[in-house]
């Protein structure tokens, strides 16, 4: 199917996050979309796929214009997409979740299970996904769970595929797999239309390159331009790709965990035993793949979970009762790595969520009263200092992208005196421009003396930024290892292997 976009415009009151797009992606093509934060990409697409009503132009499936009430209505047309963030149903299985809305496998309102299971059985063969159609959605992996977003999608017949910033959940592994599907289903006929930040993504996979800023396609590129080029194309200036940092000052331990251990509420042990200091200074890269216990040993470091055992200590003093606000205002500064559930509140203003849990230091209140005149001038200068993409202080954080919402929490968390500075996936959904301004800060806060944690999934990262590499496995850290460590080395041991060949990974632990 082709599908022809002409004069696509949306505007959002009196700002226009769409401006007369024009794109053509033609049948059984990858089609990559870069663009800043901001740029409007997942406008167009929620325009493709019925969820918002353009303001004017035309879309044109194999030349005939169609028009959009609603998903249904796209999906009918053979347009099916997947959001960053899913929509399935936990509790429900695979072939649950697939069927949903799909009437004709319900008799007397009863869903047929076994004509479900099959159907999905046919369309994972079919397409080489492979999943479990019994399997509970809450108990399978980010990536599976994306499989089943893919699934539902194509159960519809959907010949035009929209994955919007598909990888960003995704773990190194993960994303070979997705991309094997999407040659699977591009080899079938399916066109694709697929946005990332990663320019290592589109030139590996893309057949197309369209590129839009402030609202306008401003150009298009081959998948053989270098990364330097496209960098250029989408933010319109150079960008250096990697930071430059001179040798770390380390000073003394600032944080310290030891034998810090967390039950999760099912009974699973999900951090064994940990025990590591994070010292001034330094940039301490923890990497892993996800769900090995990251997530909640950070939480445990915050005081947003209790750790079953073990201590946590603040320049000497012991924080391991501390819940989040105390640790806050003790100085850890910490970005999530889910930010719409911990970082920011959606229905609050920007200048609103850039002083969250600062509100009452001296700087923005004076005895009971706010310094509203402070917290607006505050907003001003971390607007601009970020390059938050906002139509004014006043927006609600929701109405933001993606991109930019991340930049409003990481505004906030570097913009305050630190002692431990924590970032789980600091530049997740950030455009190439802003991943460059991110780094650089980080590491200014590190020559500044604080000790820094970085939780990433991302080689790439890691490498960018740690000074010392901890490698966390099936909730232990079973190595910790010198930045210059050889990337296969890091990956085998992020695969729960070591280098050497044995599994404790004590002869490369520093
Ligand atoms: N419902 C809305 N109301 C008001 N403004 C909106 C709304 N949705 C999006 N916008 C604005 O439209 C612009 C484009 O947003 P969009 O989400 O399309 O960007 P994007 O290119 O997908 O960015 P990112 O890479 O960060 O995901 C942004 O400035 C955003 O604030
Ligand atoms: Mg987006």
């Amino acid at each position: 199917m082709r599908l022809e976009i002409k004069g696509l415009t949306k505007k959002f009151g009196s700002f226009t996050a769409n401006d007369g797009i024009d794109l053509v992606i033609e049948p059984g093509e990858i089609h990559c979309l870069l663009g800043e934060n901001g740029a409007g990409k997942s406008t167009l697409m929620n325009m493709l796929y019925g969820l918002l009503t353009p303001t004017s132009g035309e879309i044109l499936l194999d030349g005939k214009p169609v028009s959009f009430g609603g998903p249904g209505d796209a999906l009918a047309a053979g347009i099916g997409m997947v959001h960053q963030h899913f929509m399935l149903v936990p509790v429900f299985t695979v072939a649950e979740n697939v069927m949903l809305g799909h009437e004709q496998t319900y008799g007397g309102g009863v869903l047929n299970r076994r004509a479900a299971r099959k159907q999905v059985r046919e369309l994972s063969d079919r397409y080489g996904l492979k999943v479990d159609p019994d399997a509970y959605v809450e108990d399978i992996p980010v990536g599976v769970q994306q499989r089943v977003e893919i699934l539902k999608a194509l159960a519809s017949h959907a010949q035009v595929l929209i994955l919007d910033e598909p990888t960003a959940v995704l773990t190194p592994q993960e994303i070979d797999e997705l991309m094997g599907i999407m040659r699977e289903l591009k080899a079938q006929g399916t066109s694709i239309i697929f946005i990332t930040h990663k320019l290592r993504e589109v030139k590996a996979i893309g057949d197309k390159i369209s590129v839009i800023r402030r609202g306008k396609v401003v150009g298009t590129a081959e998948p053989s331009a270098s990364e330097a080029e496209l960098a250029e194309m989408m933010v319109g200036r150079s960008v250096s790709l990697v930071v430059s940092k001179d040798h770390a000052e380390v000073g003394a331990p600032v944080l310290k965990a030891e034998g810090i251990t967390v039950i999760d509420p099912r009974g699973h042990v999900v951090v064994k035993d940990v025990s590591f200091e994070a010292r001034g200074g330094e940039i301490l890269g923890i990497a892993g793949v996800q769900g090995n216990g990251q997530t909640e040993l950070i939480k445990s470091l915050l005081g947003l979970i209790k750790p079953d055992a073990g201590r946590i200590e603040l320049a000497g003093r012991d924080i391991s009762k501390h819940g989040p606000r105390q640790s806050l205002e003790e100085g850890i500064g910490y970005v999530p790595e889910d930010r719409s559930h911990d970082g920011y509140v959606g229905s609050f203003s920007v200048r609103e969520n850039l002083v969250l849990d600062l509100y009452r230091s001296d700087e923005f209140s004076r005895g009971p009263a706010l310094r509203l005149d402070a917290i607006s001038a505050n907003a001003k200068a971390r607007i601009e200092e970020f390059d938050i993409r906002t139509e004014n202080a006043e927006t609600p954080v929701a109405a933001l992208s993606g991109g930019n919402q991340q930049k409003v929490v990481v505004a906030r968390e570097f913009s305050r005196p630190l002692k431990v500075l924590i970032a789980s996936q600091p530049t997740r959904g950030v455009d190439v421009g802003s991943i460059e301004f991110i780094h650089k800060r980080i590491v200014a806060e590190r020559d500044r003396g604080t000790a820094v944690i970085i939780v990433s999934t991302e080689l790439e990262e890691i490498y960018a930024l740690a000074d010392r590499i901890a490698v966390m496995y099936d909730g232990r850290i079973v190595a910790t290892v010198p930045p210059d460590i050889p990337r296969a080395d890091l990956g085998l041991l992020m695969a729960g292997a070591t280098p050497g060949g044995s599994t404790d990974g004590s002869e490369v632990a520093s």
